[in-house]
């Protein structure tokens, strides 16, 4: 008879259960975070994590590979339609990974990069001094503007031009507003250099044509799968034909062993997911209600980065409201609530990044369970109310019931038992 883990190992059975319940039982606000399907969840918990299958469809180091070589294909193909992308690499392990492949390939040790200031709401695998990116790599930046908290596509320009990168990057953690990917295309060209979009955050947003493609204009884009893309936890790199074999050889063997075949198998169904029409309702939605959260947070006096939002997240600044709060203490209350989201440096913080003067607040999970306008303005109510009081015990004792009415009326759809 099978075994089962709540027997054989009670421990981590038990642990898995809490963090099933506490999913069930908190609303999810971190942008980069959300629910994926039942069948995504049950390819990950598959066999095939039992599988070597170093190298890639019909050129492997192993035998045995058929299975996983026609799953690898189908990732594949799923991914270039979604993308339209001439070339595929599903196999990096994460969104950094999927990086550090394009880096490999691309450029030589010394070689300059330049992406968006990690405190502008940039990728800490753009360039950041102790990530690999910023030991390899010589590391400029540009940022958003201080009046508007977007980025000014003139002064890009020129700072690209004046700074002649080998690779220029484009994509954020924490940029609420659309992104100008053809712009960045002209920029490169016009400075030589080769352009990496990362569109980790945004994917499913691009994936179903509500965000500017970067395809047409990139020579990579990388992403991971697990954000708005709805898929399991990893990186994928799209490219032109033409770097097709450097890409792919920087992945294996340049920075990863055996691929991970059950993820690959995951993200495939994700993939497959993705392509159905109800993606795009469901990513929609995601816009919708982040811009609803977003206007019920302003008209209750709250400051967002930018004035709002064009995708999933918002950055709202704690100082307008509440000169003395900051977003660690807020993050706080609101967990202590059940309310689960993080601090988030705005630009130009005058608070060091462990303390911050912001929030980052998204709309991805809360839209996966099923949640709409009524439920949002609802949120942002009581967000505001325990913000105000400064989590006063007996609002957050209020807040919690709250949340926990809202969680049992939209569970996570695919974990009902
Ligand atoms: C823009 C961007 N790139 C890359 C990543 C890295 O993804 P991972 O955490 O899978 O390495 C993230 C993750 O938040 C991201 O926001």
């Amino acid at each position: 008879m099978t075994e089962r883990l709540e027997q054989t190992d009670p421990e981590i059975y038990r642990l898995i259960r809490q963090e099933h319940n506490r999913q069930n039982d908190t609303l999810e606000l971190i942008a980069s975070e959300n629910h994926v399907s039942a069948p995504v969840l049950e390819a990950l918990g598959s066999a095939l994590t039992d599988k070597y299958a170093e190298g890639y469809p019909g050129k492997r180091w192993y035998f045995g590979c058929d299975h996983v070589d026609q799953i690898e294909r189908i990732a594949i193909e799923r991914a270039q339609k979604l993308f339209k992308a001439d070339h595929v690499n599903v196999q990096p392990h994460s969104g950094t990974s999927a990086n550090m492949g394009v880096y490999l390939a691309a450029l030589k040790p010394g070689d300059k990069i330049m992406g968006m200031d990690l405190a502008h709401g940039g990728h800490l695998s753009h360039g950041m001094k102790i990530n690999i990116s910023g030991k390899f790599y010589k590391v400029v930046s540009y940022g958003v503007e201080k009046d508007t908290e977007m980025m000014d596509m003139d002064k890009i320009r020129r700072q690209v031009l004046e700074e002649r990168p080998q690779m220029l990057i484009v994509g954020a953690s924490a940029y609420p507003r659309k992104i100008d990917f053809a712009t960045f295309g002209d920029i490169a060209k016009e400075a030589g250099c080769l352009l990496l979009s990362d569109i980790a955050h945004i994917a499913g947003l691009v994936a179903t044509g509500l965000h500017p493609d970067p395809v047409p204009h990139s020579d990579f884009v990388t992403t991971t799968i697990h954000k708005t893309l709805r898929g399991p936890r990893g990186g994928m790199i799209l490219c032109r034909s033409e770097w097709a074999k450097k890409i792919d050889q920087a992945i294996f063997p340049g920075i990863q062993g055996g691929p991970l075949m059950h993820v690959i198998a995951a993200k495939a169904v994700a993939f497959g997911e993705a392509l159905q029409p109800a993606f795009k309702e469901y990513n929609r939605m995601v816009v919708e209600n982040a811009q609803t959260l977003a206007d019920k947070l302003t008209e209750l006096g709250w400051r967002l980065t930018s004035g709002g939002t064009d995708n999933h997240l918002m950055l709202v600044d704690l100082r307008e409201k509440m000169p003395d709060v900051t977003g660690d203490e807020a993050a706080t209350w609101l967990r202590d609530a059940d309310i689960i989201c993080n601090k988030n440096a705005i630009p130009f913080d005058p608070r060091p990044p462990i303390q911050t003067s912001g929030l980052r607040l998204g709309s991805p999970a809360i839209t996966s369970r099923g949640m709409g306008k009524e439920q949002i303005i609802a949120i942002a109510e009581w967000i505001d109310r325990i913000l105000t009081s400064k989590g006063d015990l007996s609002v957050i004792e209020q807040a919690r019931r709250f949340v926990t009415e809202l969680c049992e009326e939209f569970p996570i759809p695919t974990r009902v038992e």
